[in-house]
């Protein structure tokens, strides 16, 4: 699977990407992760990429220019990239706080794509027509507001790496995680030495060797921290 990362600050990336996990992937072909300088496709000798917003308010924002031209040229469009009419090569993911918000789901259909391409914000956000001109699928990693787009571009990367075939190692871990299968249901609580810890006793359902009750335990404990994760009353916002 290859991934485009297109940020402004490449530099947070590498112990990232060198990190044991994608750093292993990466060095048996697994997955292929280019990280690409917004800048770069800035005009001028100050390279700008941002500028104050039309009508007034804080920040700055991106201009459309260098970041089209960035996601053009990594996608394969456009005249400049020897791209014509052909169609945009990866799936093309904006991180932004107004996105829908990911989930597990979202993470396994991203991870079935064969290439996928993160782009990453920074200061007050896009000019809107970044959005207009790519339609980019928006994506947000929770309601809150980081600083930039890169570590929710990190966080989506390592969601999905660790789906992709070979990455794990063990493709039966990935199946048995939080969120994952029919039920999506959370992981209920594991055990391992010592047997018992200031008074905590493993439970003995686990040291029974009987498979079929384990199996059962754990999907009830599953179902329990499920619910107790998801009250049914919809949380209320402090007064
Ligand atoms: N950029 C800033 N905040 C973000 C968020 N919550 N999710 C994705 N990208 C973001």
């Amino acid at each position: 699977m290859r991934i485009d990362i297109l940020t402004l600050f490449p530099d947070m990336f590498a112990s990232f990407l060198e990190g044991s996990l994608l750093g292993a992937a990466r060095a048996a072909g697994l997955l292929d992760i280019r990280v690409t300088n917004i800048r770069d496709f800035a005009e001028g000798i100050h390279r700008q990429v941002d500028d104050r917003p039309f009508g007034g308010g804080p920040g700055m924002l991106l201009m459309p220019g260098p970041v089209v031209a960035c996601v053009e040229q990594v996608q394969g469009l456009g005249e400049q990239a020897g791209g014509g009419d052909r169609p945009p090569v990866g799936h093309l993911v904006m991180l932004t706080p107004g996105g829908r918000r990911l989930t597990q789901e979202v993470v396994e259909s991203l991870a079935r794509q064969e290439r996928i391409v993160l782009l990453c914000g920074r200061y007050e956000g896009f000019d809107d027509r970044v959005r207009e001109t790519l339609q980019p699928d928006e994506i947000s990693i929770g309601d809150y507001v980081l600083s930039g787009g890169e570590v929710a571009a990190m966080v989506i990367v390592d969601a999905v790496a660790r789906l992709v075939p070979g990455v794990l190692g063990d493709e039966e871990s990935a199946r048995q995680d939080s969120f994952s299968g029919a039920e999506r249901l959370v992981e209920g609580p594991q055990y391992t030495r010592p047997r018992e810890f200031r008074g905590l006793r493993v439970p003995d359902v686990l040291l029974s060797g009987d498979h079929g009750r384990i199996a059962q335990w754990r999907h009830e404990q599953a179902v329990d921290a499920t619910r107790r994760r998801s009250p049914a009353q919809p949380q209320r916002s402090l007064q």
